[in-house]
């Protein structure tokens, strides 16, 4: 079976299916816009992309703002390793991430709507362009949309440049702009200073795709599943050792077990949960749960099976950092290389206690010191890989001088 193929049979019954479509937009242009975001800050709704910002926060702070024109802008990048749920989302439920985009619009003020598209993606920017031009059609984009003078919104797709780092959102906005995507300095936050340096909202696919949904069936609704804190569903993709990789739909609060059962990795050594920049979560802690509050992710899970490496593990996660970092401050650059080093010393038998203890001094400073979200995560795979398995990594004969 390919891998598509998996990726069909799993995404059905998703919850974005059963809502009715324009209903959640109807709502939000019948409601003074303050109630629009109240509404989103009442369902609890955090961001989908990774950090669980709290979304109605972010709008309240660019709607805050008084400089024009405000943006809002989809980010399509998707480049976290072992994420594909945003590129279902797009494929099936284009619609109802445009619809989400124009409630946000509406809520903050924004003119105009930008999706960052994965370069990966180019694919799939015709069937968006498709999208917005049948809303054009609609009413549903453009002058006066829904009837409700004066409420002008348009949408247009960006590609991405390729690099990982264009993920994150003021990289993202560089490269939107035209300019290399490296990430700015914050603050100013994009609520404040974003694309062309006015007020902008950046939220990931899957939190506007869910913002519709709010609108269309309630915070209350959206709040019976989740946790108290990690409110509603999430969207996971799910690969490496398993029976069944795809794309799922399960509550926050799940526990990597019950996942696990689900997608058939019962035998898993280790869930990297959360890409590359996530943590590495061992076997003994599979009671832990997905959420903000405790594990938390942007959707990617990738089982590690019981025949895996560890080592090879951590070495091929800081190759993937080592490609990846802009080069633009000296912790993440140079860092990310010392420890991608420090792995093949380890492999090779030539790595002191003594340096295995600097390498962990310095995980602490890039992750404390680096200037952007990709530096101040890339060494906590390691760690926790070092953490949970120093036994396997050690104990190997001559691993450790
Ligand atoms: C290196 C790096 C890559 C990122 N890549 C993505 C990405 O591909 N998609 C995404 O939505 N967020 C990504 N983010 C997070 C964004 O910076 C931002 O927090 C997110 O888009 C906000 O949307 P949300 O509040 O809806 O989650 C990345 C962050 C970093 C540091
Ligand atoms: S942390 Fe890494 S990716 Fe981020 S700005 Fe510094 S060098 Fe670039």
């Amino acid at each position: 079976m390919t891998v598509q193929t998996v990726i069909e049979t799993r995404v059905k019954g998703l919850t974005f299916a059963t809502i009715p479509a324009g209903e959640g937009l109807a709502k939000a242009l019948a409601m003074p816009r303050g109630d629009i975001i109240d509404l989103i800050s009442d369902s609890k709704l955090k961001g989908r992309g990774g950090a669980g910002f709290p979304t109605g926060l972010k709008w309240n702070l660019a709607a805050a703002e008084k400089r024009t024109p405000k943006y809002l802008i989809c980010n399509a990048d998707e480049g976290e390793p072992g994420t594909f749920k945003d590129r279902v989302i797009l494929t099936d439920y284009a619609d109802l991430v445009i619809e989400g985009m124009t409630i946000g619009a509406r809520a903050i003020g924004a003119a105009l709507g930008l999706i960052y598209l994965r370069a990966e993606y180019a694919y799939l920017k015709p069937h968006l362009e498709e999208v917005i031009e049948a809303r054009r059609g609609q009413g549903l984009l453009g002058k006066n949309i829904g009837g409700v003078d004066g409420f002008d919104f348009d949408v247009v797709v960006g590609l991405g440049a390729g690099a990982y780092v264009c993920g994150e959102e003021t990289a993202l906005i560089e490269s939107l702009e035209g300019f290399r995507g490296e990430p700015r300095n914050r603050p100013p936050f994009p609520v404040v200073s974003g694309f062309l340096h006015r007020p902008s909202v950046i939220n990931n696919v899957e939190t506007l795709a869910w913002v519709a949904c709010i609108l269309a069936k309630g915070a209350e609704w959206f709040k019976s599943s989740g946790t108290a804190t990690s409110t509603g569903r999430k969207l996971f993709s799910i690969s490496g050792d398993c029976a069944r990789p795809g794309v799922y739909e399960f509550p926050f609060g799940i526990t990597i077990a019950e996942l696990l059962e689900e997608v058939g990795g019962e035998n898993a050594k280790a869930v990297q949960v959360g890409g590359a920049s996530g943590r590495c979560v061992p076997r003994s802690a599979f009671s832990r749960r997905i959420a903000f509050e405790d594990v938390p992710t942007g959707g990617s899970i990738i089982v590690i099976g019981p025949g895996r490496d560890m080592l090879e593990v951590a070495h091929n996660l800081l190759e993937f950092f080592v490609d990846e970092s802009c080069g633009q401050c000296t912790p993440c650059r140079l860092g990310n290389a010392k420890l991608l080093e420090g792995v093949e010393m380890l492999m090779e038998g030539t790595c002191t206690s003594e340096y295995l203890h600097d390498l962990r001094a310095l995980c602490n400073t890039m992750q404390v010191a680096s200037k952007c979200g990709l530096g101040q995560t890339s060494s906590v795979a390691f760690c926790s890989i070092l953490d949970s398995f120093g036994d396997e990594i050690l104990g190997h004969a001559g691993r450790v001088r």
